[in-house]
């Protein structure tokens, strides 16, 4: 096999000889990350029809892509982390042997390349050469994930000049599973409809993807490396890799603070990350580190810092509008691919919420004439936009220094329209963990499951821990415990409902009433009021300039808690604390009860008041 000469690396020379052999691919192609590649591979993908380039004069350099309409998310039931014992992986994983796993994944993949080429795509997750940064080589048969690889991470052949000859790298192999035959047409998205494998060996350090050409399964840089991969790397090294944006906070005199913050996905995560001060906040900006991962590490003085191991945004695109997120808006107002949403008559995209009125028609999603009482969607609701970052107007000056930033907070949150209060900020470590352990969600389109059902979703990472979620939690006690001022930690539920379903808190930029809060808090100004949860703010603590209508009564139930409310919610911990029984740290059960306790435990004078 002929190598280009810059790769000098000889197990990865082994390793792509042997995959190689396996796929059978007609040939095999390096990417080398220019430009000129991009260019060429984007204009290959709209020859074969699975690229529609967009009117250049509405949406410069950019592309539609339909995606196959049963190949539409990531697919947590097709996701396997194969540890060498079952106990690793733990209850909320599935699991496989790995060498049953192996076994199959050999078979699956036997000639799976044929009539197609393999692409080499060596990536960094993170600045290259950075010492939180790691590498990966990802080969697949699909254009469209090299293309989108190309805009999500650090991709190119200097990765070859990082490695040298025998540096660290996780392999990732994927293919969309559709071997072509000799003369056989090509669909617009290949993908295998009946087999998907998302396969994760984490002593191995090695994914294994098979079926999907879609997002999460398919970019492995994103989910499988950067979390479940890196989160095993994470826990033998003493660090954190997380599902979390990263924002800077800077006030009027020029301070700023970082903070992480973890929603589950499709939670408004990308929204939070460019958020846009209402105009009373005159002085105050919010800067864009990240948007969905977070790899967070001890630095030498004591603080933490973090790094975006992705170059680029994998954004939902349903519900972006230049009211709730104009910073992405701008941002992909050129080099954008587009997947799954609706093509106007103008050549331009269009999806629901983009504008208050919908066009009069248009292309929807896969490919139907569309009209706005069609009864139908014109954008899938997990449709993305794949844009680099650094398009990005708030995009933070320190976005890649190789050391990170320093990170002052973590923020949690789920999308509940019940019970769970706009803010509060956790007494401790220990508490601030257990809440992060317990937080729950509705759940969203981004992955597949019952719409509005509420699942508990600990730290947002459930699908993407890739180990024991409670040895995950004994992971998080012990780094704060060594941390001599570790982060604060704050949760918060922009999404809470009055009786009749209306949201309770108007959301977006006027988030930035909270973060103020939290960044004072977190900087570790003394304001707030003891609650049986932790520290809240009062009414007069936050701005409200500028928030016409919204009134004390209306803080005052946004922020309640129901005493009710609270025990079913602390008494359905026990389900997930019974999954995790083995392995549960034993702090959680003393926060339980101090928690139970300082919510119920009533003095016997009350009685004799009534
Ligand atoms: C994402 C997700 O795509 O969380 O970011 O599903
Ligand atoms: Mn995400």
């Amino acid at each position: 096999m002929d190598f280009p000469n810059y790769v000098q690396h000889r197990q990865v020379r082994r390793w792509v000889e042997e995959m190689v052999a396996l796929c059978k691919p007609d040939a095999v192609y390096w990417c080398d990350g220019s430009q000129e590649e991009y260019d060429a591979m984007c204009e290959r993908l709209v020859e074969k029809g699975t690229f529609l380039r967009l009117n250049p004069e509405l949406r410069p350099n950019s592309f539609l892509c339909r995606s196959d309409p049963t190949d539409v998310a990531r697919m947590e039931d097709r996701t396997f982390i194969c540890s060498l014992s079952r106990n690793q992986t733990g209850p909320t994983n599935n699991w496989v042997d790995p060498r049953e796993m192996h076994r199959t994944l050999d078979e699956v993949f036997d000639g799976c390349m044929r009539g197609r080429t393999m692409y080499v795509v060596p990536f960094s997750m993170g600045p290259l050469g950075s010492h939180i940064s790691y590498c990966g080589i990802e080969l697949t048969d699909s254009e469209y994930v090299v293309v989108n690889m190309k805009l999500m991470t650090r991709m190119g052949k200097a990765v070859f000049d990082v490695l040298g000859e025998d540096g660290q790298y996780v392999p990732c192999i994927h293919s969309v599973g559709m071997p072509l035959d000799p003369g056989q047409q090509d669909v617009t998205w290949p993908c295998n409809k009946a087999q998907k494998y998302i396969v994760h060996f984490p002593e191995e350090r090695s994914i294994w993807s098979y079926g999907s050409g879609y997002g999460g399964n398919a970019l492995l840089g994103k989910k499988c490396f950067a979390l479940r991969i890196a989160s095993n790397i994470a826990h033998d090294e003493g660090w954190l890799a997380e599902h979390m944006a990263i924002v800077g906070v800077e006030d009027p005199q020029g301070e700023k603070t970082y903070i992480a913050a973890a929603f589950p996905s499709a939670c408004g995560k990308t929204n939070f990350a460019m958020l846009v001060p209402p105009a009373v906040f005159e002085g105050w900006k919010v800067t864009t580190v990240g948007d969905d991962i977070a790899w967070i590490k001890p630095g030498r003085d004591g603080k933490v810092y973090a790094i975006n191991p992705e170059a680029g945004f994998f954004g939902v695109a349903p519900g972006t509008n230049v009211k709730t997120n104009p910073n992405a808006m701008a941002t992909i107002s050129h080099n954008t691919i587009f997947t799954n949403v609706g093509l106007t008559p103008e050549g331009d995209v269009w999806w629901e919420g983009m504008t208050s009125t919908p066009p009069p028609e248009l292309i929807d999603w896969q490919g139907q004439h569309w009209t706005p009482d069609s009864g139908r969607k014109a954008a899938h609701p997990n449709a993305r936009f794949t844009v680099a970052a650094s398009q990005c107007p708030t995009i933070d000056p320190e976005w890649e220094n190789p050391n990170g930033v320093p990170i002052r907070a973590f923020i949690f949150g789920g999308r509940r329209s019940t019970v769970a209060p706009l803010v509060f900020q956790a007494f401790n470590w220990v508490y601030g963990v257990y809440y992060a352990a317990t937080m729950g969600s509705e759940m969203t389109a981004a992955a597949a499951g019952k719409i509005g059902e509420v699942r508990r979703d600990p730290f947002a990472m459930l699908p993407f821990a890739g180990y024991h979620m409670a040895s995950y939690f004994n992971h998080w006690l012990q780094f704060g415990r060594y941390i001599p001022e570790p982060p604060r930690i704050f949760l918060v539920n922009w999404f809470r409902k009055d009786s009749d379903g209306n949201f309770l808190w108007p959301g977006f930029g006027e988030n930035m009433r909270v973060l103020q809060w939290i960044v004072g808090r977190a900087r570790t100004r003394a304001a707030g009021r003891e609650t049986a949860l932790g520290r809240v703010p009062v009414y007069g603590d936050l701005e409200w300039a500028g928030l016409d209508g919204f009134t004390q009564e209306d803080f005052d139930t946004v922020m309640s808690i129901d005493r009710e409310e609270w025990k079913n919610e602390i008494l359905s911990h026990e389900e997930l604390f019974i999954k995790l029984y083995d392995r549960l740290p034993k702090e959680f059960l003393s926060v339980r009860q101090l928690l139970l306790s300082s919510l119920w435990s009533e003095p016997e004078w009350l009685d004799r008041q009534e």
